[in-house]
C-alpha cells in the first residue's frame, strides 16, 4: 500500500510540500500519497481521521505547530525547545491510543541552507528579526551552531524580550543598530505577507556577509529587495530551507535522506514560471 502522508495547517492550498516529497519520492525510487489537508476544526480532530485513513507521518505548518507539540506524546529536543512541531511521526497505538512523536525540522532547514550557501554560523554574529514562532522554531538550532552573539529585534520589543530571555539571548531596537556589524541578518517576520517591509538602518545591509528571509516569492520578497537596494553582498530567500525541512521530514519517515539541491532547482523553477 502506498504510504500515506499530509500537510495540516490553514491555509494549506499553496504549500509547495506535495510537489517536494514527490520528488523526494522518486529519487528513492517510490510513489507516497502527499496531500494538504486545511484544518478547519481542532487539528486533533484532523490527525484522527487522518490516522484512521492509515496516515504514517505529517507536516504541520502555520497555525497549528504548538497544538501538534501538545498533543505528542513524546518529542524530539528542537520540538521540545521550540515548544512547536512541523513533522509527525505515527508510533504504534497503546490501548487502541493513536499515538505521535514529534519534531520540528525548521531550524535545520535553515541551518543547512545557510550552510549550502557556503556561510559558516559557528562564531558569527547573527541578527535574527521577529519574534513569533517561526523565530521560536528555529532558534534551538541556530544556536546549536554556536554563533558568537545573537540579537533579536522585533516590531514589539516586549515580544522579543519574552523570547530572548528563554533562549538567553540578547535584544536590540531596530533604530540602535546603526554602525553596528552582524554576519547573517535572518528575517524571520511575516512582515511581507502584508507587502510591508521590517525596515533596518541602510548601513547594517552592506556588512553582512549573507541576508536571508525565512519567507520566499518568485523575485525578491521586500525584505530582500530594501536589501539589495542597501548593498548587500549575497541575498537568500527562504526556499532552500523549505526543501531541507521537507528533506528531514521525510528521512525521518522513511530512513532515507533525499538530496536537496536537485529539489530546490526544480521547485524554482515551478516556481518562477507559475
Ligand atoms: P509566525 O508564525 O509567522 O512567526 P507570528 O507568531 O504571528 O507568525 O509572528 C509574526 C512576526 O512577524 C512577529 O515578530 C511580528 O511582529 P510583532 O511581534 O511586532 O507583531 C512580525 N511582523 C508581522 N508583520 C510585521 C510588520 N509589518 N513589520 C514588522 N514586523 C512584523
Amino acid at each position: 500500500m502506498t504510504d500515506l502522508y499530509a500537510v495540516f495547517g490553514n491555509p494549506v492550498a499553496h504549500s509547495r510540500s506535495p510537489e517536494i516529497h514527490a520528488l523526494f519520492a522518486a529519487q528513492q525510487g517510490i510513489t507516497v500519497k502527499y496531500e494538504r489537508r486545511r484544518v478547519e476544526g481542532t487539528l486533533a480532530q484532523a490527525l484522527a481521521q487522518f490516522a484512521a485513513e492509515g496516515g504514517r507521518g505529517a507536516n504541520v505548518t502555520v497555525p497549528c505547530k504548538e497544538e501538534a507539540f501538545a498533543l505528542c506524546v513524546e518529542c524530539s529536543d528542537y520540538a521540545r525547545h521550540s515548544r512547536a512541531v512541523n513533522t509527525l511521526i505515527r508510533l504504534p497505538e497503546e490501548d487502541g491510543q493513536i499515538r505521535w512523536r514529534g519534531d520540528n525540522t525548521d531550524g535545520i532547514g535553515l541551518t543547512g541552507d545557510i550552510a549550502r550557501l557556503n556561510v559558516p554560523l559557528s562564531g558569527t554574529r547573527i541578527l535574527l528579526l521577529g519574534a513569533g514562532g517561526a523565530v521560536r522554531g528555529v532558534l534551538p538550532a541556530l544556536l546549536e551552531t554556536a554563533p558568537a552573539e545573537m540579537v533579536l529585534c522585533n516590531r514589539t520589543v516586549e515580544k522579543a524580550r519574552t523570547l530572548a530571555q528563554d533562549f538567553g539571548i540578547s535584544v536590540a531596537e531596530a533604530d540602535d543598530l546603526s554602525g553596528k556589524t552582524f554576519d547573517i541578518i535572518i528575517n524571520g517576520t511575516s512582515a511581507s505577507l502584508s507587502g510591508q517591509v521590517f525596515r533596518l538602518p541602510e548601513d547594517v545591509f552592506p556588512r553582512a556577509q549573507l541576508v536571508y528571509d525565512m519567507m520566499y516569492a518568485a523575485q525578491d520578497t521586500p525584505f530582500l529587495a530594501q536589501a539589495r537596494a542597501c548593498g548587500a553582498v549575497q541575498s537568500a530567500d527562504g526556499l532552500g530551507m523549505l526543501v531541507g525541512q521537507a528533506a528531514a521530514s521525510y528521512a525521518l519517515w522513511q530512513g532515507f535522506t533525499p538530496e536537496i539541491t536537485p529539489v530546490l532547482q526544480t521547485v524554482r523553477e515551478h516556481l518562477c514560471h507559475a
